[in-house]
């Protein structure tokens, strides 16, 4: 695993941030967003959705846990879960989310620990820390293969990051 630091500012950024995330995503992949509620994780996913050419509104889907958004990309769905309000890990098998999974489909998760370790582990995980009104502190951990790639992807979008790892 790579670990990237940088600092987001705005909302912009963070749509940015996720674009650079969804350009180095592959069918198959989780997304393990963590933040507190307000850190930016619905907010990162509107980028990534952008970079999949997802063309519906990507809003928080936390009264209905899953929203399947068409792509337009080799990836075929993105799914986006929020288990904020799902208070045993019992509920996410009537939910079907474990059906969801397959080689097309890019799952981004908000609040995955509540799943309490019943989902796969991620490919890619982003922490997001608020520490101003605007700015958020940003830990995206990915593996080392598509490491440079996503580096250049934020390069391109005038976002710098410190860059640590392989562990
Ligand atoms: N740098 C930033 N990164 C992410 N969100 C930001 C940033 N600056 C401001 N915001 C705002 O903070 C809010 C984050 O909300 P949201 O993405 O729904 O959070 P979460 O899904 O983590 O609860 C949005 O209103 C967004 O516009
Ligand atoms: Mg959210």
């Amino acid at each position: 695993m790579t670990s990237f630091c940088l600092t987001t500012n705005g909302t912009e950024q963070a749509h940015e941030l996720g674009s650079a995330i969804g350009e180095v995503l592959r069918g198959g992949d989780l997304v393990d967003l963590r933040g507190d509620l307000g850190a930016g994780k619905t907010t990162t996913t509107v980028g990534i959705a952008k970079s999949l050419g997802v063309t519906s509104t990507v809003r928080s889907p936390t009264f209905t846990f899953i929203h399947h958004h068409r792509c337009t990309t080799q990836v075929q769905e993105l799914l986006h879960v929020d288990l904020y309000r799902v208070d045993h890990a019992a509920e996410l098998e009537g939910l079907g989310l474990f059906d969801l999974f397959d080689d097309d489909t890019v799952v981004v998760v908000e609040w995955m620990e509540r799943a309490g370790g019943q989902l796969p582990a991620p490919n890619l995980t982003v922490e997001l820390v608020a520490t101003g009104e605007t700015a958020r502190a940003v830990v995206v951990q990915i593996g080392d293969d598509r490491a440079e790639a996503f580096l250049q992807a934020l390069g391109r979008r005038g976002l710098q990051a410190d860059v640590s790892g392989p562990a």
